[in-house]
């Protein structure tokens, strides 16, 4: 029990580095909150027009999930590693350092797939550019992969038990923070991929 506390707290604190925000911070482009969706996250750092730190902010973010969770499982085993997704996952999403006001946690779970089961992370990957591809819209290709993952590995039986209540879980939380876009995904008034640099309404 020790040490699923301690994986959970390691993976928060691993979580909450908010990589949009410093690599904006860091190339000279001020406060990534003050532009677009105003979310911290790649998608909005892409809106920047750089799409080099939109990269980087992905890979930051989604692998500060994976390597929390190799690091966890190394030391404790698998149960420390899904504590150390749940609390990489929630610490991108609620930052300490942010005043708990984090992103919509999107590339962070793609990585926590990555280190609990690497296929779904290349699942997730797939259903996300199919829709991307198709509709042009980040926040649609991201709210569909992360309901059809999950669910499809629950019910496909590739998931079981704590994993699949993990997955599906945090999934929801995804869908929760993304509740601006579905508004404006409703309204019709979502910014495609490639879209301006303006602060939404
Ligand atoms: O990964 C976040 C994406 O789904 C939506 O981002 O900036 O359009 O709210 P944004």
């Amino acid at each position: 029990m020790p040490s699923l506390l301690v994986a959970t707290l390691f993976g928060y604190l691993l979580g909450s580095i908010p990589f949009g925000l410093v690599i904006c911070r860091l190339a000279g482009l001020g406060d990534i909150r003050a532009i677009g969706s105003g979310n911290i996250g790649a998608t909005n750092v892409l809106r920047t027009g750089r799409k080099g730190l939109a990269l980087a902010t992905f890979l930051g973010d989604a692998l500060k999930g994976t390597v929390a969770i190799l690091i966890a499982r190394h030391f404790a085993g698998e149960g420390a590693a899904m504590a150390a997704a749940v609390g990489a996952f929630l610490g991108h999403v609620f930052p300490v350092w942010l005043r708990f006001k984090g992103g919509k946690g999107v590339a962070t779970y793609i990585g926590c797939l990555l280190g609990l089961w690497w296929p779904a992370a290349f699942a997730f990957g797939a259903v996300w550019l199919a829709m991307a591809f198709v509709f042009r819209i980040s926040s649609l290709a991201a709210l569909t992969a992360s309901a059809v993952v999950p669910v499809g590995l629950w019910l496909g039986g590739w998931a079981s038990g704590t994993l699949a209540l993990v997955l599906v879980a945090l999934a929801l939380l995804v869908w929760i923070r993304h509740e601006p876009n579905l508004r404006r995904l409703v309204a019709g008034t979502e910014p495609k991929i490639g879209g301006g640099k303006k602060k939404d309404a």
